[in-house]
């Protein structure tokens, strides 16, 4: 058995901070909540892996276990979880029965936690996942069906592979399913071009670049003139949602399906990801073509939405819920990286230490990219030229 250095979510500062703030989730420091810790490692069994962990992403999952808005996951963990289910690390050690990574690989680790008959997840490791030990920690030994090899020379750094493992496979979930569902109602001979929007965020700028790169009109409504200026140079064309006052009233949704209207020449959007919900979903379920998909696998902004059922009845829209890929659903979208995924990184590298604060500017809103978190001091020799 060895020791490492991990970060812990426990039910009692969560509670505490609940306390501390009269329960308002907007006045919530969690920085108060996500502290460092030291974790005992299993050993390393014949299928598993140990990693020295390299870098990581910073995910919105564990800010809600720290603020326990969707369930109080660490209390539904006995009290205490170690979370991070995105994470790049080098191989340090495998087990007697392990064949598709050796020592030095280079490897990206997926989150699905148990996989249903079908291959999705059933649960979500370091989150729902009973007795499963997240990777914001400097070392972790995880099963050899957790890990996937990342291809080093994708022309993507070390940071931006970092940004991927779980977005990616969101992301490329997504599409699959937005685009499969959309040909199950329109076939290419009828309208091969497809007219795409997604909202602000990593997932959503992901979804898009695997739109264009298909070949699509990709558009990004998001409120970060940085995030729009870095898609712009993959053509995928911006639009301010600030301009529309994130949807806060009806006026400012109509004015949005204005715009919508004159940059689609009158189509609108044949495709929709939404991650945010709240305002965000009836912006997006307003400017949908007739037939169009809306699909998301976050609830950020709201858990619950209505709609109008007639008018999606008329128009054949339909509203699909996704979580997260399959095994071999990550596995594809891993061999993406660089082809299809340019992710846009938050300027700062944050340190190890730096976690907390990490997810405090997340919180606020104040990245410009995706946030990530530099865990390894020292880096090997083969990742050390693209970092
Ligand atoms: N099911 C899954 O497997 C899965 C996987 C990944 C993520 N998710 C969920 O999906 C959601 C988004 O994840 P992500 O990784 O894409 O997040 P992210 O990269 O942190 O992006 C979140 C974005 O939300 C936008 N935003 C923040 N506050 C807003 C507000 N008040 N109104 C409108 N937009 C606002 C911001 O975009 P702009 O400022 O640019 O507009 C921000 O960049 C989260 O809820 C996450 O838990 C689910």
């Amino acid at each position: 058995m060895s020791q490492t250095r991990a970060y812990a979510i426990t039910a009692e500062a969560v509670a505490k901070e609940r306390a501390r703030t009269g329960g308002d989730l907007t006045q919530v420091d969690v920085t108060r909540i996500i502290a460092l810790d030291t974790l005992e490692l299993r050993e390393v069994g014949p299928t598993d892996v140990k990693l020295k962990v390299l870098a990581v992403s910073a995910e919105h999952n564990i800010e809600h276990a720290a603020l326990a808005d969707t369930v109080n996951i660490a209390e539904t963990r006995g009290g205490k979880m170690y979370p991070g289910n995105s994470a790049l690390g080098e191989v340090i050690e495998i087990g007697a029965q392990v064949k598709r990574v050796k020592v030095g690989d280079i490897v990206a680790t997926h989150c699905n936690g148990e996989p249903d008959k079908y291959g999705y997840p059933l649960r979500i490791w370091a989150y729902d996942q009973p007795d499963s030990i997240g990777w914001y920690s400097e070392e972790a030994v995880v099963g050899e069906w957790q890990v996937i090899k990342v291809p080093l020379d994708c022309g993507l750094s070390i940071w931006e592979m970092a940004a991927l493992p779980l977005r990616a496979p969101t992301a490329y979930h997504l599409w699959r399913r937005g685009i499969g569902i959309y040909r199950l109602k329109v076939s290419n001979e009828r309208q091969a071009v497809l007219n795409v929007l997604s909202f602000g965020g990593g997932v959503g700028e992901l979804f898009l670049m695997i739109a264009k790169a298909e070949g699509h009109n990709a558009y990004f409504c998001s409120g970060s003139p940085e995030r729009r200026e870095s898609l712009e140079k993959l053509g995928i064309k911006g639009i301010d949602q600030k301009a529309f006052n994130r949807f806060k009233t009806k006026d400012d949704v109509k004015a949005f399906g204005k715009k919508c209207k004159e940059l689609t020449s009158g189509e609108n959007f044949h495709i929709v990801c939404d991650m945010l919900r709240g305002p965000v979903f009836d912006a997006g379920l307003s400017v949908a073509a007739r037939c169009g998909v809306n699909v998301s696998a976050g609830w950020q902004l709201s858990q619950v939405v209505t709609y109008n059922t007639t008018i999606q009845s008329v128009k054949q829209v339909t509203i699909d819920h996704t979580h997260y890929e399959t095994p071999e659903g990550c596995a594809a979208a891993t061999e993406l990286y660089g082809r299809v995924w340019k992710p846009s990184i938050h300027k700062e590298i944050y340190s190890f230490e730096d976690v907390p604060r990490c997810f405090k500017d997340m919180r606020e809103n104040t990245q410009t990219g995706i946030p990530i978190i530099r865990v390894a001091k020292t880096l090997p020799a083969s990742v050390a030229k693209i970092s």
